[in-house]
């Protein structure tokens, strides 16, 4: 289903900043399904997130956030 070019623009090319539009909301259920759905769905799908949020956590916390010169308050 990723792979359908009906579903996804350019499918098979590597464009991580596809997602940051975030098109999966506007598909149809069973569309965007990167656990899969039904009896063989991911049994570790909920580890699976804490496992990227911890993660990220880490490499966050390493980081120190600055204000970007010029921005202001909403920006
Ligand atoms: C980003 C992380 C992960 C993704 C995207 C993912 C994705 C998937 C997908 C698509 C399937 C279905 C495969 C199929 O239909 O043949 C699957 C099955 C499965 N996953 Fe994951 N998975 C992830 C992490 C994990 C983790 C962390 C565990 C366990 C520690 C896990 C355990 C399993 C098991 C046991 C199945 C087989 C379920 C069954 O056949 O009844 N997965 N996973």
């Amino acid at each position: 289903m990723h792979h359908q070019a009906r579903w996804f623009r350019d499918p098979d090319a590597f464009l991580p900043a596809r997602w940051l539009e975030r098109p999966e909301r506007a598909l149809p259920d069973g569309v965007f399904t990167p656990f899969n759905i039904g009896p063989r769905r991911c049994l570790g799908e909920r580890l699976a997130w804490k496992i990227a949020l911890v993660g990220l956590a880490v490499m966050l916390g390493g980081l120190r956030l600055v204000r970007f010169p010029g921005a202001n308050e909403t920006g």
